[in-house]
């Protein structure tokens, strides 16, 4: 059994300020993924308010210019100064992760994932150690550079490693309505409706909020993995779905 568990920058940050994080949260995640043998992991997180500040600062999703040049190591090493203390914190909790960067393990092509190194993570996995990879700015075949989000290495990974499950903890409930109300199932028949709800939720996030975790999450529905967008700041909520036990949230099925 392989899951993916990606665990938003929203959740781990405060997204309002720059490079802010939420230690306690941090520390409380990885105690609960210490405390489920759920197998085989691979954990992804997102970049919150360590990472979006400096790629919008130096326009990163502009391309690669005498500008946006100067962006690359404050962008790579504010994300990883997070993606540490997330690897800090697992550590401390019994779990044997270890951190690979995108920037230095991954090309993009018109923005989208070209190449990863898989076998540094096949192999992680094999052995039985947790590859905790993160939203990062990466270089890229066509724009130079780009920003790569967790919410699209979710679903490159889970094809390539072929997981059984995947789970997106966020800082809201799932997907919701315009009344602000749970939608528990989200299928290619009721996503045109859904689509409309999300246009625009992007927020501070230059990766496109809700509205890029779900274009990124029902292409893969579509080939047979289903996915649960839960509430991860819930105390409890990373346990119960490494234990295959989350009832809450929504169910991104094909069909
Ligand atoms: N219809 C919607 N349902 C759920 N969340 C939405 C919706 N529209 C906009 N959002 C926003 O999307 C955010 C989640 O995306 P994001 O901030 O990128 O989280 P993460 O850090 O987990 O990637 C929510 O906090 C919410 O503000
Ligand atoms: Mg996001």
């Amino acid at each position: 059994m392989t899951t993916i568990l990606k665990i938003g920058g929203s959740v781990l940050t405060d997204k309002n300020k720059v490079s802010a994080a939420r230690p306690d949260v941090i520390a409380r995640i990885a105690k609960e993924i210490g405390e489920i043998d759920s197998g085989k992991l691979v954990l992804i997180h997102g970049a919150g308010s360590f990472g979006h500040h400096q790629a919008k600062d130096y326009k990163l999703t502009d391309g690669l210019n005498d500008w946006s040049i100067k962006g690359i190591w404050p962008t790579h090493s504010a994300v990883t100064s997070l993606n540490r203390m997330v690897v800090d914190a697992l550590q401390m909790s019994g779990v044997d992760a270890i951190p690979v960067n995108p920037l230095s393990s991954c090309t993009l092509s018109g923005g989208r994932i070209e190449h990863m190194c898989l076998d540094v993570i096949e192999l992680m996995l094999q052995d039985d150690i947790t590859p905790v990879l993160h939203g990062d700015v990466v270089m890229d075949r066509d724009r130079g550079v780009d920003i790569l989000s967790g919410d699209q290495i979710v679903p490159y990974l889970a094809r390539e490693l072929k997981v059984d499950r995947v789970g997106i903890g966020t800082n809201v409930d799932g997907v919701l309505d315009r009344d602000g109300k749970l939608i528990r199932k989200l299928t290619p028949g009721n996503m045109g409706e859904v689509d409309k709800i999300l246009s625009g939720s992007g927020g501070v996030d230059v990766t496109g909020g809700m509205h890029g975790k779900i274009h990124e999450l029902m292409p893969l529905a579509k080939v047979g993995i289903p996915s649960l967008v839960f509430n991860a700041e819930k105390p409890g909520n990373v346990m119960k779905f490494l234990k295959n036990d989350l009832q809450e949230g929504t169910f991104i099925r094909g069909d």
